[in-house]
């Protein structure tokens, strides 16, 4: 487990920038933090990283965006609205929680893993705390037992 405090949204996007390195296809990514923790801002860094030039919207009333043009395709979720695993799957979301043909990464991966499935998908954890109004603790690899 990884830990830094990030002192500005700059500096969070900055770690999710770094983070886009590492990753190959199907790999998934669950955020989770309150709200304004920091999450879209990470996945704006991200998407930066992996060469994703449109600009990263928070999908909390779309559920899903999708964006090209990078190195992978990035899939970006937000479980926000989502009530629990029924409407996951009622939404069709729960084949990307699984992996996909790029980077899926996932805002509020609480309401996923407050309701697992038999089976449980293997994703990187990373978890955002506000300490104040603008430091933040970016816990990486924050999961659950062999989920990263
Ligand atoms: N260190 C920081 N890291 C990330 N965001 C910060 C930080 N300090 C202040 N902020 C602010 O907090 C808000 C985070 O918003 P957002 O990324 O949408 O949060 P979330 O997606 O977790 O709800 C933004 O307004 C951002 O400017
Ligand atoms: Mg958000």
């Amino acid at each position: 487990m990884d830990m830094i405090i990030s002192n500005s949204a700059a500096e969070t996007e900055s770690h999710g920038f770094h983070y886009a390195e590492g990753l190959g296809k199907g790999a998934v990514i669950g955020l989770s933090g309150d709200l304004g923790a920091g999450k879209t801002c990470w996945v704006r860094g991200l998407a930066r990283g992996l060469g994703v030039a449109s600009r990263v919207y928070s999908p909390t009333f779309a559920l899903l965006h999708e964006y090209e043009g990078g190195r992978l395709p990035l899939f970006h979720l937000d479980l926000y609205r989502l009530e629990g695993i029924d409407e996951i799957y009622g939404a069709g979301l729960e084949g990307y929680l699984l992996g996909s043909q790029g980077v899926t990464v996932v805002e509020w991966i609480e309401r996923w893993e407050a309701f697992p499935p038999v089976e449980l998908p293997k994703y990187r954890k990373i978890h955002i705390e506000i300490l104040d109004e603008f430091k933040r603790k970016i816990i990486v690899g924050a999961g659950r037992d062999g989920q990263f």
